[in-house]
């Protein structure tokens, strides 16, 4: 029997970074995302008669390597929610992405959203045990926190217990990553997680974040887009000073992120108008627009981007990897 399920990756603008809980991935505070659509992991499902789970690159356009350590991490999710659903026997995983894994893309929360929605699938069909939407986001954090927001669009919250969608009038945003470094992280985000309490700035960071979220949620509306820009450029800061004041320090920024972020802000100052901006454990830079600013985003774009980086995005018109 095969069975075959999608999810999308996301991406945070008020981070999950540092754990209340490391072994049940409980974040020490809220976080915020925007579902994105157009970054696919597929995962495809089938039992074996062997003695042990493998895993296997799907083939696609773009398939992707995954080291020993995180198909160890992948395959023991897999086991975790066999055992949920009490399903014996031994199965094939086969993964993908619709977008090239050498790009610096961490899909970390697309791969294990969809690992946990073809098993979901797969094991309530063998079991007949019925789950709902919320019971796998919750299932699928247990693999990976951040993966959990993938169930639900467009911007999705997580508190550690609640999985909800947040109502806003800003719809359909288009998205772009600026590809300045392949992703050779030395250090991964869930290392990430157990190292930042080192920081001296890790005091006051949960109340910071909570603070920052609410303020964001109480401006999500169009009106208030240079009031998201900032808290969100303030968010990325936040995070990656956490990173380079650890005990030790280690850190993503390429020199070429600072020239991408100083665009960026330049672009905002002289347009009064402009994306909002984040980072993740990595050195990409990831800009959102509002449906209204597609203009605005291929100026930018052909200003700053086109001559030296390469850019994955949806937005129609432009893109070395239009997806
Ligand atoms: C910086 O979800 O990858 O992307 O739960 O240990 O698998 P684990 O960590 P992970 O952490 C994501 C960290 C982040 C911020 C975010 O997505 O909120």
């Amino acid at each position: 029997m095969i069975w075959k399920s999608e999810r999308p990756s996301n991406i945070a603008l008020i981070k999950y970074m540092g754990k209340s809980d490391i072994e049940r991935n409980k974040p020490s505070n809220s976080s915020l995302s925007w579902t994105l659509d157009h970054l696919k992991t597929t995962v495809v499902l089938e039992q074996i008669n062997g003695v042990e789970d493998v895993w296997e690159p799907l083939p696609t356009d773009f398939p992707f390597p995954m080291s020993e350590k995180g198909k160890q991490k992948y395959l023991n999710h897999f086991k975790r929610l066999k055992d949920h659903f009490s399903v014996k026997g031994s199965f094939i995983l086969r993964s993908g992405n619709n977008f090239p894994a050498d790009c610096g893309i961490a899909s970390s929360a697309s791969s294990f959203a969809a690992l946990t929605e073809v098993s979901c699938l797969a094991f309530s069909e063998l079991s007949q045990k019925k789950i709902d939407i919320y019971k796998k986001a919750e299932l699928s954090a247990l693999g990976s926190g951040s993966s959990c927001r993938s169930f639900l669009t467009d911007w999705v919250m997580w508190d550690g217990e609640v999985i909800k969608p947040i109502d806003s009038d800003i719809k359909n945003l288009q998205h772009m990553v600026v590809i300045v470094g392949e992703d050779t992280k030395k250090i991964s985000s869930s290392q990430a997680h157990k190292i930042v309490p080192t920081s001296a700035l890790y005091q006051g960071r949960a109340e910071r974040a909570e603070h920052r979220l609410n303020d964001f949620v109480s401006k999500m509306n169009k009106e208030c887009w240079p009031e998201l820009f900032q808290l969100s450029w303030e968010e990325f800061w936040d995070m990656h000073a956490l990173f380079e004041t650890s005990r030790p320090a280690f850190g993503y920024f390429l020199a070429d992120s600072f020239d991408v972020l100083r665009s960026a802000r330049f672009f905002w100052q002289q347009e009064g108008d402009g994306p909002l901006v984040t980072m993740d454990a990595g050195p990409n830079v990831h800009l959102l627009w509002r449906e209204d600013q597609v203009d605005l985003s291929l100026k930018f774009f052909q200003e700053n981007i086109a001559k030296r980086w390469t850019c994955l995005t949806n937005i129609h018109g432009i893109g070395f990897h239009k997806v």
